[in-house]
């Protein structure tokens, strides 16, 4: 390629550099100057640098300030930030090229799988390994730049259990969120195992965080063409606080549960509803349903009876939670969502604040209602929740087994053959009946608890 200074542009362009500078010190005072830092002027380098090592603390910090790289690598986190240049090659096997001379502290390469639950079999199974290799390693064949970006990269991967939502949220929108969201969108997502239905499906909460188009490093879904993209820094894999928890004093600092909240219900534009009865609106009650397993067999009666009690009833089936845009709007204008234990429940990260949640818990799924689908949710983000427990003749266990059977008598026993037969039983082989005459009880309860708040409180 041959290059001709064209003097007029040059000068526009010095022009447009100062109006910069002097915008900027106009407002440096009272504006965080990420809005104003440029490509390539050594004040967005430092914060570039800034941001990335807001990841990490401590031993990994001081690593990263002398050898231009740091892998953390203990549980839950698992993941790498360079400060230095990398070269990116995609395709069949993605590498990671270390390109600044940055050294590892042990080795010369580091093979991770760019996904939370590190210690989840089944999840890395799903996982690509990418390797990160150094100058030593890659010895000098460091190939050249098809492509330069001016953001740095995080590189993750959409497979481990990305399919289901509430994985979608805990493992990878809510470690998005932490690892990025300082970034204000100036970061390139770099995907492995890609899937193009989840990038689809999650587009409006992903557009929020990157400005850029998406480059896939890999993908079972369709051939990715080896090209190598160059970033001036990367992080590989997410800083991770756990189980849908944010902790405000762990790097990055200064986030919680509610910024994320906060930044879910801003990207998909929702309005958050009051929860309480408006002028002859009922309160609508949606019920997640489910269909082939932990299923709620009488659903048609519980919605019937949700009307009885007071309640606008939305019954919505699996299809109906497929599209997020849609479907986050609905639930942010309920007041009550029901469902069985089960990742729909997720969605009520999108309830209008006070709104209610009532799990119906089957048989021996106590941790599984607790930690990871209504009650500590509910709590974190900031609603209320109700909790129904399944009796035995409810249980669809009731006619499946005899009452001196193991799975009823001697569960325990069923637990210490592991977690997959445990899930095959309790989790994948039970449905649901709930005695109406009991769940009324249940849901006179969420009415009491929708009408009884002061519309004041649900801003
Ligand atoms: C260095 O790396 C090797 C293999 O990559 C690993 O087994 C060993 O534990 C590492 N040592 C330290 C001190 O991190
Ligand atoms: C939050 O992070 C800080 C700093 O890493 C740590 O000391 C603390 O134990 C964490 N708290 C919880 C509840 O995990
Ligand atoms: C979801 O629904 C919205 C509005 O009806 C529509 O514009 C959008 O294309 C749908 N998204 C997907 C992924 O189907
Ligand atoms: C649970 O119900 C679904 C239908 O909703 C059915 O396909 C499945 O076989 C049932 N499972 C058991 C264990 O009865
Ligand atoms: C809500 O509270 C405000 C003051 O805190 C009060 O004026 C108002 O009457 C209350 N509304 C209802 C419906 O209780």
């Amino acid at each position: 390629m041959k290059f001709s200074i064209n003097v007029p542009v040059f000068i526009v362009f010095i022009l447009l550099y100062l109006s910069y500078a002097v915008f900027f010190q106009f407002n440096h005072l009272t504006q965080p100057f990420y809005s104003f830092s440029k490509c390539g002027d050594v004040r967005a380098e430092n914060h570039v640098r800034f941001l990335l090592t807001r990841l990490l603390r401590g031993r990994d910090l001081e690593e990263v300030n002398k050898n231009g790289i740091s892998c953390v690598n203990r549980l839950p986190s698992v993941f790498c930030v360079t400060t230095g240049d990398v070269r990116i090659k995609t395709g069949a096997r993605p590498i990671v090229f270390l390109s600044a001379g940055q050294q590892f502290s042990n080795g010369t390469t580091f093979s991770i799988k760019p996904y939370p639950r590190q210690n989840d079999e089944a999840a890395m199974v799903n996982t690509m390994s990418i390797d990160i290799v150094s100058h030593v390693e890659s010895n000098n064949g460091i190939p050249m730049c098809d492509v330069v970006h001016v953001d740095p990269a995080i590189v993750f991967s959409t497979g481990g259990y990305s399919g289901n939502f509430f994985h979608a949220i805990n493992d990878l929108i809510m470690p998005l969120f932490i690892t990025t969201s300082d970034f204000k969108s100036r970061i390139q997502f770099v995907i492995a195992d890609y899937a193009p239905y989840w990038i689809k499906k999650f587009s409006q909460i992903l557009s929020q965080l990157s400005a850029h188009d998406v480059v896939v490093a890999s993908s079972s879904y369709f051939p990715v063409r080896s090209r190598v993209h160059c970033f001036p820094g990367a992080i590989v894999g997410f800083k991770y606080h756990d189980t849908l928890n944010i902790n405000s004093s762990d790097a990055p600092g200064d986030l919680n549960i509610m910024d994320f909240r906060h930044f879910l219900h801003q990207s998909l534009s929702l309005k958050n509803a009051p929860i309480t009865p408006v002028a002859g609106k009922k309160p609508i009650m949606v019920i997640i349903a489910r269909r082939k397993s932990r299923s709620l067999l009488n659903e048609n009666e519980v919605a019937h009876l949700g009307s009885e009690v007071g309640f606008d009833v939305r019954l919505a089936p699996p299809s109906r939670l497929k599209n997020v845009t849609e479907f986050s709007q609905l639930v942010n204008s309920c007041s009550v969502m029901v469902g069985v234990v089960g990742a729909g429940l997720t969605n009520l990260v999108f309830l209008p604040k006070n709104a209610v949640v009532v799990q119906i818990v089957p048989l021996q799924l106590n941790w599984d209602a607790r930690v990871c689908y209504g009650k500590n949710p509910s709590e974190k983000f900031g609603l209320r929740y109700l909790e129904y427990h399944v009796r035995l003749e409810e249980s669809s266990f009731y006619t499946q087994y005899s009452k001196d059977h193991p799975v009823i008598s001697d569960p325990n026993s069923i637990k210490r053959q592991g977690y997959p037969a445990f899930k095959a039983v309790y989790l994948d082989g039970q449905n649901v009946t709930v005695d109406i005459s009991r769940f009324k009880h249940t849901l006179l309860q969420a009415y009491k608890e929708v009408v009884s708040v002061n519309r004041s409180m649900t801003s």
